[in-house]
């Protein structure tokens, strides 16, 4: 589903080059749970990012399927990402004045499909993360794993090709941390591809697959650093 070769991206900060991603080749199969794990300023944003299509590298080659990224239009990267892409971050990035229902509507309306058919779909997904009869609630009268429920629901109602999450359980404690990696696993073995990015090396081990990340540079778990 996923093959990157050679992948580099460097920031130009004055005097100092910074390799934040040093030549990372890296492939994910369909219905795989990948984590990527690695210490602060690893590089793992950045790689979440051009996974993600939010960002592009300055070289190497991107697949995503068969579509080759790096020859993309910014818009043909935000149509792709929109469909084939579903994220989940560690602020939850909700909008506010939204309710539950509301967000998780947020990227069929990008689709152009609102009204009847949409809210039914957000509310099916609401259900599916155990969040019935929070529908009408805003951000700010759900706790934090509701929250990320919320995400997830709203990560899921594309039905994407893979959902990235990046420290998806960092603002939350560990009981309700570990609830909402349990969620993703469920999903994975309901066949959603998903790669989760995280510090936290007892999260990352329950993946089936696990990854390194180090100064840039990527090492399949057994590999040295
Ligand atoms: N826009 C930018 N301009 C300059 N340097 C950047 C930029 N974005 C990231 N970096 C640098 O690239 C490196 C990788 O950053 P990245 O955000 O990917 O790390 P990370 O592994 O996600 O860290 P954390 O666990 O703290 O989120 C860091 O050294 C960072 O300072
Ligand atoms: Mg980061």
């Amino acid at each position: 589903m996923i093959t990157m070769n050679h992948i580099k991206k460097t920031y130009q900060m004055g005097e100092e080059e910074i390799h934040a991603l040093d030549d990372i080749s890296f492939d994910v199969k369909t219905g795989e749970f990948v984590s990527i794990v690695g210490p602060s300023g690893s590089g793992k944003s950045t790689l979440m990012n051009i996974l993600g299509l939010l960002d592009v590298p300055d070289s190497g080659e991107y697949f995503l399927e068969d579509i080759n990224i790096l020859d993309l239009s910014d818009s043909e990267l935000a149509e792709i990402r929109n469909k084939k892409i579903g994220f989940i971050f560690q602020g939850f990035n909700l909008l506010n004045k939204l309710n539950a229902i509301e967000n998780v509507e947020v990227p069929l309306m990008y689709q152009g499909i609102s009204g009847k058919k949409s809210k039914e779909k957000a509310k099916f997904y609401l259900e599916k993360v155990g969040l019935k009869g929070r529908e009408k609630h805003l951000p700010s009268q759900l706790s934090g794993g509701q929250q990320q429920r919320v995400a997830i629901a709203r990560a899921l109602i594309c039905n994407p090709d893979i959902i990235l999450a990046d420290e998806p359980t960092g603002a939350l404690d560990s009981k309700t941390g570990q609830e909402i990696m349990d969620m993703l696993k469920d999903l994975n073995e309901a066949g959603q591809t998903i790669i989760l990015i995280t510090h936290d090396l007892n999260l990352a081990t329950q993946a089936k697959r696990v990854v390194r990340i180090a100064d840039g540079k990527l090492y399949e778990e057994g590999e040295n650093a």
